[in-house]
């Protein structure tokens, strides 16, 4: 596995639309291990495919309960209920601010074995899930967040 570089805030792949995975090949599976390795060393709780330069809908992401893998993830139902939390993200390191989300989300994937798989994730997980899935469209938490603030670290 490798570590691959998290691509930061003013570059174009981030703005951009991520295209879906054809094909889940070796190279996916390879994506999805080195992802993983770049999201847990970065101490991050989620990664998109853009913020590795990678303009594919590929998301690895983990709440604290383990690793979730999403390819071709989609949004199925929102939950009427929203919830503020706090966010961050590895491509703009150091700032936080408070988001609205939806509380509960349904969503459809491939995993990598190419089985489609469905999360209804609650809360804080629901809330990473609708973060990386964001990143797919070219969306930032920033343009969505109040009380932005950098956080010396
Ligand atoms: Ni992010």
């Amino acid at each position: 596995m490798a570590l691959l570089k998290i691509i930061k805030a003013g570059a174009p792949v981030l703005k951009g639309t991520a295209q879906p995975v054809d094909h889940i090949t070796k190279h996916t599976k390879r994506i999805l291990d080195d992802m993983a390795e770049t999201m847990y060393n970065a101490e991050g709780v989620g990664l998109a495919g853009p913020q590795v330069d990678l303009p594919e809908q590929i998301i690895v992401l983990d709440d604290g309960n383990g690793l979730i893998e999403l390819i071709n993830p989609i949004i199925l139902e929102e939950s009427p209920e929203l919830e503020k939390g706090v966010e961050g993200c590895l491509s703009i390191p150091g700032y936080y601010g408070t988001v609205i989300r939806h509380k509960k989300v349904k969503v459809k994937a491939l995993d990598r074995h190419g089985k489609t798989v469905i999360y209804e994730p609650e809360g804080f997980l629901a809330r990473i899930f609708q973060h990386e899935i964001d990143h797919l469209y070219g969306h930032l938490f920033i343009e969505k967040a109040d009380n932005l603030r950098k956080v010396e670290e």
